[in-house]
């Protein structure tokens, strides 16, 4: 039998979630306004609304009293099981974090539960691998790490496609001409990561004395690549607060 599935907060992240959803369970959304009264006989709740709006959701699924065979999936940067099982009064509890590779069937995901038996932990796993790719953490402070890693990775990526693009545009490209010349690169080097390891990779591309080689030299992204992910690690345990 398909798992019946409420997504409580359907924007980007929920929407998401319902497609990869299709055809695979029976989703119910469940946006500001709605009902989400289907929750209460759900096998799966799964809560993607912002984290500033967390307080207000939880305790709406509070007033409704989740079943006790209903696992919550909390899919929100930051805010904490402890903070979730107490404001929901739900004690079944699976905290995701996916990343928006999802959207595009190749989604990357760390979990971990809280109050579920094997059997439920199973559930939940069978559940997620009809999503994306994922794997379990044993401590729940990896959830944020991963937020900051994967979760805004791919916002990342776009920024420096940005900044590259802008570049190519600087040196007298089109905007189209720039964006197709950014978007073949990123995504051939994509797959070319697929199979090897990145330095390298950076080998291949970088000959000693050549243009790659003076371009790496300028890119100094080590010590800002580390700084931005901590900084974001930080915000993900600020938001707890
Ligand atoms: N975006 C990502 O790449 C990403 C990746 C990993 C995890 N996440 C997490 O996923 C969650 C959702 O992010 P998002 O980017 O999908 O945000 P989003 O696009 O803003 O979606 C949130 C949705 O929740 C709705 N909402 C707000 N309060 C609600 C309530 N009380 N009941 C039901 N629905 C409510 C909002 O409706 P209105 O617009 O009408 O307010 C909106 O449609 C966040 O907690 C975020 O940390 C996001």
């Amino acid at each position: 039998m398909k798992p019946r599935v409420t997504i409580i907060g359907y924007g980007t992240m929920g929407r998401a979630i319902g497609k990869a959803l299709e055809g695979k369970a029976a989703v119910t959304p469940a946006d500001q306004g709605d009902s989400i009264a289907s929750a209460k006989a759900a096998d799966f709740a799964i809560l993607s609304v912002k984290p500033q709006n967390s307080t207000e959701a939880l305790a709406e699924i509070k007033k409704l009293k989740l079943g006790k065979k209903t696992i919550l999936v909390s899919i929100m940067a930051g805010v904490s099981i402890k903070k979730i099982s107490s404001l929901s009064g739900h004690d079944k509890i699976a905290r995701v974090m996916p990343n928006l590779g999802l959207s595009v069937g190749s989604g990357i995901a760390g979990w971990i539960t809280y109050g579920l038996s094997a059997e439920e932990k199973k559930k939940v796993k069978k559940f997620l691998d009809m999503i994306m790719e994922n794997f379990e953490v044993q401590k729940e402070d990896d959830i944020n790490k991963i937020t900051a890693v994967s979760g805004s990775g791919p916002a990342y990526f776009f920024r420096f496609a940005e900044t590259l693009s802008k570049a190519a545009e600087g040196l007298g490209f089109s905007p189209e001409e720039a964006r197709r010349l950014v978007q073949k690169t990123f995504h051939a080097s994509s797959l070319l990561a697929e199979n090897a390891e990145y330095a390298e990779l950076i080998k291949r591309v970088a000959s000693k004395g050549g243009t790659t080689e003076a371009a790496l030299k300028v890119l100094k992204f080590d010590k800002m690549t580390e700084k931005a992910v901590r900084a974001a690690y930080k915000r993900a345990k600020e938001l707890n607060e």
